[in-house]
C-alpha cells in the first residue's frame, strides 16, 4: 500500500489544534505524530512514497456535506449536477463525503426508490457517498420498509411538511413515520414549512399579479417555517423520535429548536451558507428575473429582520449543529426560466456543494466562529449525526484518510470561470472572495485535488453504509 506523510501542518480537530505530521498508509490514517518523528529508527520522510508539505497550512478532516440532491427530478426538471459532476465539484471544495437524498416518490416502494439512487450513483462518484431516504408516500408498506433501512446503511429519512402533491406528509403520516423513527433509532429529518398555507398564499399573490421571484420569499414567510418547526418538534416530543430540521433559515425556527433543546429534547438543526450570507432584498429581490437564481426553500430571509446574525450566533452556541449546502442546482437557461411570469414555476434549489468549506472558513476569518468550530460544523458533527464518525470526520489512526490541506494565506475567487466546477450556467456566489484556499484533497489516501487540478477519477467514490446517529443530547 502506498504511504504518504503530510508534514509541517497544523492538524485541526473539533476540539483543538496541534503541530503534527499525519502518516497515511493505503486508504487509512496510520498515525498522527510529533513533527519530524522517527519511526523504528528511520526518518519517516525518507521512507514514505510521497511527502506532502503542509507548512503554514491547516490539515483538517475532509468535509462532509450531509444534504445534496444530485440529478434529482424536481419542479418539472432535473437537478443539473449528476453524481459525476457534482461529486467532482465537491472534491474541488474540500468535501470528501456527501449524503444525498434517495427518493421514494408517491406510489413507489421505498426499496425501489433506494435502488434507483444506487443505480444513479454507482461507478460515478469522485468521493464517497451515503444516502438518506426521502419518504414521499407514508403508508403501511413504506412504514414496514423503513424498518429495513438501517440494514441498507441508511440511518435517516426525510419527511416534507411542504410541497403538497409532491413529497408532502400530513400530521398523521408524520406521526406514524416518527413512531418508526423512535422505535428503530432512524433519525427523522424534516423539511419544516407549512405547505398548504404557503400554496394558498402563492395563489393569492399570483392573482394580484405579483409574479416576480421576490414573492417566492414573501409567500414562504418565516411564520410558515416557525409554525412547522414547532409542530415537528411537538410530534417528535410525543413520539420520542430524534429530530433533525434541515435548511433552517428563520431566527424564529432557531428559537423553537433552542427551546426544545433546553428542555432536553433530541432536536438538531442544519443551516446552509446561503442563509448566512444572502438575503431576500439583495438576491431574491434582484432586478428582473435575476432573483430566480436564489429561489430555494426555505427561502432567503429579509436582512432587516437580522436572521443572519441569529444563525451565526446559533452556530456558535450549538443551537444549530451543522452546515450543509442543500446542493440542488438548476441552470437559468431552460430550467429556472420555466418560472418567467410565475415564480411558483421556478425550480427550487441553489447549487453550492463546491463552496461550503471556503464560505464557512470566511466565518473564521471574520471572527464569527473558531477554527475548531469550523471543522466541527463542516465535518465532525455531520459524521457523528449521520453514523459515519470514526471512519469519517476525524484525523486519527484507523480513520479513512479523507484529508484537506487548507491554506489560510491562500485566496479563492468564486464564480463561473473561476472556481466553479458545478454543472450550472451561473454561480449563486458570483464575485465572492474568500481569504483561504483548498490546496490538496485526499480521499481514502489518494490525492484527488492538488493545486486546483483534479487528479481523481470517476468511480473512486464508494457507497458508505452508515450506522445509527451517534449524536444524541
Ligand atoms: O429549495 C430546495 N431546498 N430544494 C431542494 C429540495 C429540498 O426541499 O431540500
Ligand atoms: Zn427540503
Ligand atoms: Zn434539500
Ligand atoms: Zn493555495
Amino acid at each position: 500500500m502506498p504511504t504518504t506523510l503530510i508534514t509541517g501542518g497544523t492538524v485541526v480537530s473539533s476540539t483543538g489544534r496541534s503541530e503534527a505530521d499525519v502518516l497515511v498508509d493505503g486508504g487509512k490514517i496510520a498515525a498522527v505524530l510529533a513533527p519530524g518523528s522517527v519511526l523504528l529508527g528511520s526518518d519517516l520522510k525518507s521512507s514514505v512514497d510521497t511527502v506532502l508539505d503542509a507548512t503554514g497550512k491547516y490539515v483538517i478532516p475532509g468535509g462532509i456535506d450531509a444534504h445534496t440532491h444530485m440529478e434529482m427530478p424536481f419542479g418539472g426538471t432535473m437537478a443539473s449536477d449528476t453524481f459525476e459532476t457534482g461529486t467532482r465539484a465537491a472534491a474541488f471544495g474540500g468535501t470528501t463525503t456527501i449524503v444525498d437524498f434517495a427518493i421514494q416518490r408517491y406510489g413507489e416502494r421505498v426499496m425501489d426508490g433506494l435502488g434507483a439512487w444506487h443505480e444513479k450513483a454507482a461507478g460515478e462518484c469522485a468521493i464517497d457517498y451515503g444516502f438518506h431516504q426521502i419518504i414521499g408516500d407514508v403508508n403501511d408498506d413504506s412504514l414496514k420498509a423503513m424498518e429495513s433501512l438501517v440494514d441498507e446503511g441508511v440511518s435517516s429519512f426525510k419527511l416534507f411538511m411542504a410541497y403538497p402533491g409532491v413529497f408532502y406528509s400530513d400530521d398523521a403520516q408524520i406521526y406514524k413515520a416518527m413512531r418508526v423513527g423512535a422505535g428503530t433509532g432512524l433519525l427523522t429529518m424534516m423539511h419544516a414549512e407549512n405547505g398548504p398555507a404557503i400554496d394558498a398564499m402563492v395563489a393569492e399573490l399570483l392573482a394580484q399579479g405579483k409574479t416576480d421571484p421576490y414573492y417566492h420569499g414573501v409567500a414562504r414567510a418565516w411564520q410558515m417555517e416557525e409554525e412547522a418547526t414547532h409542530r415537528a418538534i411537538m410530534l417528535a416530543n410525543l413520539t420520542g423520535a430524534p429530530l433533525y430540521v434541515v435548511h433552517v433559515s428563520a431566527k424564529q425556527a432557531v428559537e423553537q429548536v433552542a427551546a426544545a433543546r433546553n428542555h432536553g429534547q433530541n432536536v438538531f438543526a442544519e443551516t446552509c451558507p446561503h442563509y448566512l450570507y444572502l438575503s431576500l432584498e439583495d438576491q431574491l429581490g434582484a432586478a428582473g428575473f435575476e432573483g430566480a437564481k436564489w429561489v430555494c426553500s426555505t427561502p432567503l430571509r429579509s436582512k432587516q429582520e437580522h436572521h443572519q446574525d441569529q444563525l451565526w450566533q446559533a452556530l456558535r452556541t450549538n443551537d444549530v449543529q451543522t452546515v450543509a449546502t442543500d446542493h440542488c442546482p438548476f441552470c437559468m437557461k431552460g430550467q429556472k426560466d420555466m418560472g418567467v411570469g410565475d415564480f411558483s414555476k421556478i425550480p427550487n434549489g441553489i447549487g453550492g456543494v463546491e463552496h461550503r468549506l471556503d464560505l464557512m472558513y470566511q466565518g473564521v476569518v471574520d471572527g464569527r466562529i473558531s477554527l475548531e468550530r469550523w471543522v466541527e460544523i463542516t465535518s465532525t458533527t455531520p459524521a457523528r449525526m449521520f453514523g459515519l464518525y470514526g471512519r469519517k470526520g476525524v484525523i486519527a489512526p484507523g480513520a479513512d484518510a479523507d484529508v484537506v490541506i487548507y491554506d489560510p494565506n491562500g485566496h479563492t475567487s468564486i464564480g463561473v470561470g473561476k472556481t466553479h466546477h458545478m454543472n450550472m450556467d451561473y454561480s449563486a456566489w458570483e464575485g465572492y472572495e474568500i481569504d483561504g484556499h483548498v490546496d490538496t484533497v485526499l480521499s481514502r489516501g489518494r490525492v484527488i485535488i492538488d493545486d486546483n487540478q483534479y487528479l481523481g477519477s470517476k468511480g473512486h467514490g464508494q457507497y458508505v453504509k452508515r450506522a445509527l446517529s451517534q449524536y444524541l443530547i
